[in-house]
């Protein structure tokens, strides 16, 4: 266990603003230039944002409804949410998701970020996190005046932080390392958390990028939910689980995800952005809505990923990475055994750029995270640079 707010201090003599630390990715820049100096450009590999067409479906369900001079409903549509249930049923395993506990969201991060102090979140509280992580997790208990403590099972918390612990993040499959939790690691954690009177936050975003076991299009399971019966007992209490359409539907730009679950958090949560304001524009309500009834494009999408996936693997390996866990998701988690940066210049050495696991956390030094979101094109340059030396 450790408290992983070392980069975040307080600095008394900033009248105004949070004291949150600088943006990590601005120290890529000299790797950037580097990478950019390879005669054949470079392969930007080290943020997972998609670079595929949004479907010509979803662009029309956009503007379908560009006609929208009243405020949206906070809450989401009715339709917008009864897609969000039948999409559970038929996609996650979770029947009878009750239409009232669910809620769009302006993308994921923003309920990532923002869960903490809408839940009354504040000082003496503790949010815990895997140990790698997606850094925002770890923003939002800060924002919240929250202590962010890095563990992957409660049992690693001492008895004075078990004692403050409010709100739990999993992340499953997981950035950056694509390990999945199985519905008995889901379970545990969740008995372990609610035995605390803890919320579990599950944030699911690349549940529909499972391979090998974790891939049913091709004879695996499905990445399971915290809502699946299995885990949560068949009560919601307590839980939350968070998706996003970024991903799946390459609607990044829209701003698309939802958080489903214990129909009191949700209510409140309503609640608190009505006030706030947190509002999902209409027409992206609409194209969520789209999105959620039609799964040909989410297939359509992962068979690129895995194209992508199944080029840059061997090739990895090539070049001396041994690529660990990556069961899911948009991520292959690297180390070649030596300093983070070691390999981050290695890459860019060849025009590719890696993000560097140390921006997810202690644990993530000696990885580098290498995402499947580059065209054909430059996921084709980037094998070959790496199996051929050039
Ligand atoms: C683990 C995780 N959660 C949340 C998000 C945010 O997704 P969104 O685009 O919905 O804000 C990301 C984006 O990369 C992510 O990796």
């Amino acid at each position: 266990m450790t408290t992983s707010s070392a980069a975040i201090q307080q600095d008394a003599s900033r009248p105004f603003g949070l004291a949150l630390p600088d943006y990590p990715w601005d120290a890529m820049a000299p790797y950037l230039k580097l990478a950019s100096g390879h005669p054949d450009g470079v392969v930007n590999l080290s943020i997972g944002t998609p670079v595929d067409a949004t479907p010509e479906v979803l662009r029309q369900a956009l503007a379908g409804a560009a006609n929208a001079p009243g405020y949206p409903t906070t809450h989401g549509t009715t339709a917008l949410r009864q897609a969000v249930v039948d999409w559970f049923e038929r996609r996650r395993g979770v029947a009878g998701l009750d239409p009232q506990a669910v809620l769009p969201t302006v993308g994921s991060k923003e309920l990532v970020a923002w869960l903490p102090l809408l839940l009354g979140l504040g000082a003496g509280d503790v949010v815990v996190r895997p140990t790698v992580a997606y850094p925002t997790y770890d923003m939002g208990a800060v924002i919240a005046g929250a202590t962010p403590v890095a563990a992957d099972s409660l049992d690693e918390l001492d008895e004075q932080t078990r004692s403050r612990v409010r709100l739990v993040w999993v992340n499953s499959p997981a950035n950056p390392t694509g390990i999945v939790r199985n519905t008995d690691q889901l379970r545990i954690l969740v008995d372990a958390a609610r035995a605390l009177g803890a919320v579990v936050a599950s944030d699911e975003c690349y549940a529909e990028l499972g391979w090998g076991p974790w891939d049913p299009d091709r004879g695996g399971q499905p990445v399971p939910s915290v809502l699946d019966p299995q885990v949560s007992g068949g009560t919601n209490e307590l839980l939350l689980a968070v998706y996003s359409l970024s991903k799946q539907s390459n609607l990044a730009g829209y701003r698309a995800a939802f958080a489903a679950g214990d129909p009191d958090l949700i209510a409140n949560l309503v609640n608190s952005r009505k006030h706030a304001g947190m509002i999902v524009p209409y027409p992206v309500q609409e194209a969520m809505r789209v999105a959620l009834g039609e799964d040909s494009h989410v297939r359509a999408q992962k068979d690129r990923y895995r194209a992508r996936r199944e080029l840059l693997l061997p090739a990895l390996r090539a070049f001396g990475l041994e690529v660990q866990h990556s069961e899911a998701g948009l991520y292959l988690w690297c180390t070649a055994g030596e300093d983070t940066w070691a390999t981050v210049q290695r890459l860019a050495e060849r025009g590719i750029l890696a993000g560097p696991g140390v921006f997810y956390g202690d644990a993530g030094n000696g990885y580098v995270r290498v995402a499947l979101t580059g065209s054909d094109e430059r996921i084709a340059a980037a094998a070959h640079r790496l199996s051929a030396g050039v």
